[in-house]
């Protein structure tokens, strides 16, 4: 019989076990090297502004259903990239990220003084401590190109959870950057681009949410890399507009 003792676990437990894209994605972003550069490296630049003002342009389209004083989840709000616009657009804002140092960063980026500031809290995407359909919608923007598509339909499931409508963001294959990475990889400049969604794969992962897509919009046709889908509950009935994707 074999019996188990310290020493055999000493032996048996050295085994690396590889930790999962979601807690490799939560732990990036609690470097404080990597959260001190990340203004800097994606938008405090020309380009960058530039982006900022095409996603928040398109999320106004996408929040068009959210009233003003409407409950708005901003998960992740990074380093609160959108989370003083919607609240100062007029949503009451509670903004969440897994990382204290993101959160941080978020808390400077406006004056807590001022009027209808956001609520902070850290949490995850994938545990919300909010009961069923507290929010009027949850924001999700640029978490789910980080993910695994089995982690991305779960952070989705619980943000359906906790709010009345979600919108999220996806990164398609449709521009003329991701032209260029390809070519580059063709003549072996580069490696192998990341993983995009085509059209078809955003159908069948929304088929496989069981939610219903609202409305799909493109931040940038051809310069941005993101969709914003705008999803509510089959439950809710059918609530005006036509469906899309
Ligand atoms: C690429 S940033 C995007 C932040 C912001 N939405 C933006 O557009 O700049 C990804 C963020 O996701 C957060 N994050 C990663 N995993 C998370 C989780 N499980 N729950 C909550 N936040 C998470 C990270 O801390 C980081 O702030």
């Amino acid at each position: 019989m074999h019996v188990m003792n310290a020493d055999t676990i000493a032996v048996c437990t050295p085994r690396i076990i590889p930790a999962k894209a979601r807690d490799r994605v939560a732990n990036k972003y609690r470097d404080d090297v990597v959260v001190g550069r990340y203004d800097t490296s994606r938008y405090n630049h020309f380009r960058g502004r530039l982006n900022n003002w095409a996603a928040w342009r398109a999320l106004r389209q996408a929040l068009s259903h959210v009233a003003p004083g409407g409950r708005l989840l901003d998960i992740p709000c990074g380093t609160g990239r959108f989370s003083w616009h919607f609240s100062r657009a007029g949503w009451q804002t509670t903004a969440v990220d897994c990382s204290e140092q993101m959160l941080a960063a978020a808390r400077r980026a406006g004056a807590a003084s001022e009027a209808n500031a956001p609520a902070f809290a850290q949490g995850d995407v994938f545990r919300l401590p909010y009961p069923d359909r507290h929010f009027d919608v949850a924001v999700c923007v640029r978490l789910f190109n980080l993910l695994e598509r089995d982690d991305r339909l779960a952070a989705l499931r619980e943000l359906a959870r906790v709010s009345k409508t979600v919108v999220a963001s996806y990164y398609h294959p449709y521009t003329l950057k991701s032209a260029s990475r390809w070519i580059r990889y063709r003549l072996g400049l580069r490696h192998a681009p990341g993983r995009r969604l085509t059209m078809r794969a955003l159908k069948e992962e929304i088929a496989a949410s069981g939610l219903v897509p609202q409305r799909r919009l493109w931040v940038a046709p051809l310069f941005s890399e993101e969709w914003l889908v705008v999803f509510r509950h089959a439950s809710a009935g059918p609530a005006g507009g036509a469906t899309q994707p």
